[in-house]
């Protein structure tokens, strides 16, 4: 297996602009390009050749979150390596399990309160059920076990499935219905990933996984979580075949 060197000009263009985020917000070129080099370029450029090159392999490396980063970079860095970790992969399982990944990794490197996060992943459409009576069932997801399938309407995710709206929700306890599959869970915020369908020539959105962040503290996420949880929705939903 011998690595191979690829820098596109998306890739190029990925690099200057981090850089010169982390140069502006760090005061300091030569820690942005520190930070950039160990986190950004060998997940972006480095790809593993294997014999048949029908697969890729990345690296461990690539989930590496800088400690002192802000939520805006390490969710930008999030969004970047999912956007890389998708090319050529278009598997929801695959996808799904390396962004909850990510995003994990990406809370746990952040202060508090983003690094009480205890529960982050994904439940998807059940395909099982019957269309008049729709549910969620549990898909790949970092933190302790959880509750296997969600009735839409029900609880935090059911409601955001069932609106195709995010719920932001600062405490878990004045959410009406809520689901309290980890006690330890004080704040949520659940974002739906929804694709375009068109039939009788009409188009509309159809859901087909929620995001589900859970955290230990009370008010664990705002409007900065939501905006770049809607832009991985957004991702998720035309990277995968759904
Ligand atoms: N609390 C969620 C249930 C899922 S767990 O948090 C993983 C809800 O109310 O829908």
């Amino acid at each position: 297996m011998k690595p191979v060197f690829s820098l596109t000009n998306h890739n190029l263009r990925s690099y200057i602009y981090h850089y010169l985020i982390f140069a502006i917000n760090h005061d300091t070129l030569i820690h942005g390009f520190i930070i950039l080099s160990i986190n950004v370029i060998p997940f972006r450029t480095l790809r593993f050749e294997t014999a048949s090159d029908s697969h890729k392999m990345v690296h461990a490396n690539a989930s590496n979150f800088a400690e002192g980063v802000t939520k805006d970079e390490a969710y930008t860095q999030v969004l970047l390596q999912a956007e890389g970790l998708f090319e050529g992969q278009r598997n929801w399982v695959c996808n799904l399990a390396n962004a909850a990944s990510l995003l994990w990794h990406a809370y746990k490197s952040l202060p508090q309160p983003s690094n009480q996060v205890n529960w982050a992943g994904f439940y998807t459409l059940d395909p099982q059920a019957a269309s008049s009576k729709q549910q969620l069932i549990l898909g790949p997801f970092q933190g302790k076990v959880a509750c296997q399938t969600i009735a839409f309407g029900k609880g935090v995710c059911g409601t955001a499935a069932e609106t195709q709206t995010t719920q932001l929700v600062p405490d878990v306890e004045r959410f009406p219905g809520h689901i309290a599959c980890d006690g330890d869970s004080k704040s949520e915020i659940v974002v739906p990933i929804t694709v375009e369908t068109e039939g009788n020539g009409e188009k509309a959105r159809k859901l087909v996984a929620i995001i589900d962040i859970d955290c230990a503290d009370l008010s664990g996420f705002d409007e900065v979580d939501k905006k770049y949880l809607e832009q991985l929705a957004e991702l998720l939903g035309r990277s995968c075949d759904w």
